[in-house]
């Protein structure tokens, strides 16, 4: 009987098929996956891909941003319940209003949002190229940035451009405690503290590196340091043990005795539901073609600001 990962492969082949995977997945779906790495680089993926189906093993407005990039593959999510609480904190509706008291403002939105949230934006950013697509925006023109106020405020202070905050942001990285981190950097006080800009500014402004996952993981590895207090997703820590061994990495703490510094969204995927996915094509994810072109054109100026 072949085990759950030969039946991956097989159908994998068998199918022209390719699974796409985030960071914060679990072990085993990163190992896997053909191809592992932060939300810039799937969305290049996917829009590159010629698989005729993609797995896309993250979260729906990944899942979504593949179709909106590459219409003509079948793209499905193992779990479509697999939100996002940053995506959720922008309702299309309500920032419809906000814009509309702004109309002169250009607007810039993390990739971790809606279809609809996309097509009322004029570029898309990710954490790894924010600070690259803020600083090509005329200075004279005024800027909202949405949906994350962490991400949003970290920006603002890099680029040093005044932007109106969307006040939404991630449970995940909302969750660490900076108490306990001070007392880990008391006990490893060689351990450099490497944070997500989607955490709150007071840990941004300890953090001894900010940036994206890729950006974090290849921090470790290149890094003289041999210890780290990495403050993101956990998932994360599976491809610096594999690509940084020896290193000590300690997870930075949440507040309470509990595990929400796993995004619950992120890991609804499991591998079994990675094969079910695969063998029955869905649940798909689909879009109306009005809605897929407009997110488009600030999904695709992204691509190429950021090249
Ligand atoms: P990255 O683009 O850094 O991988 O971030 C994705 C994400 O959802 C962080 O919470
Ligand atoms: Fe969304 Fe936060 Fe999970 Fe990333 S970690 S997918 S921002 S809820």
């Amino acid at each position: 009987m072949m085990d759950i990962f030969e039946e991956i492969n097989t159908l994998k082949k068998k199918k022209n098929a390719v699974i796409l995977a985030h960071y914060y997945q679990e072990p085993d779906i990163q190992d896997i996956a053909d191809f592992v790495g932060d939300s810039l680089e799937l969305a290049r993926a996917a829009q590159s891909t010629e698989a005729e189906l993609i797995v896309f093993a993250g979260v729906h407005f990944m899942a979504e941003g593949a179709k909106i990039l590459n219409p003509s593959r079948k793209v499905v999510l193992p779990d479509l319940r697999a939100g996002c609480s940053l995506s959720d904190s922008c309702p299309p509706d309500a920032f419809a209003r906000f814009r509309a008291k702004h109309p002169d403002h250009f607007v810039v939105s993390y990739i971790n949002c809606s279809a609809e949230i996309k097509a009322q934006s004029d570029v898309i950013c990710t954490s790894s190229n924010a600070l690259r697509i803020v600083q090509r925006i005329p200075k004279e023109r005024p800027i909202i940035f949405a949906p994350d106020r962490n991400l949003g405020a970290f920006i603002q202070k890099e680029s040093g451009r005044e932007m109106l905050l969307w006040q939404g942001s991630c449970i995940v990285h909302e969750t660490f405690s900076e108490r306990k981190i001070i007392e880990l950097q008391v006990k490893y006080p060689d351990a450099e503290l490497i944070a997500h800009p989607e955490c709150e500014p007071s840990l941004l402004a300890r953090a001894r590196f900010v940036a994206s996952t890729s950006g974090l993981l290849k921090h470790v590895v290149e890094s003289p340091a041999r210890s780290f207090i990495v403050a993101t997703e956990g998932g994360i820590l599976h491809q610096m043990r594999k690509k940084a061994p020896g290193k000590n990495l300690i997870a930075a703490p949440p507040n309470h005795e509990c595990s929400c510094n796993e995004c619950p969204f992120m890991k609804l995927n499991t591998l079994e539901k990675v094969l079910a996915a695969l063998k029955n094509e869905e649940p798909e994810i689909t879009l109306t073609d009005d809605l897929r072109r407009q997110a488009l054109v600030p999904l695709q100026r992204m691509l190429d600001w950021s090249q």
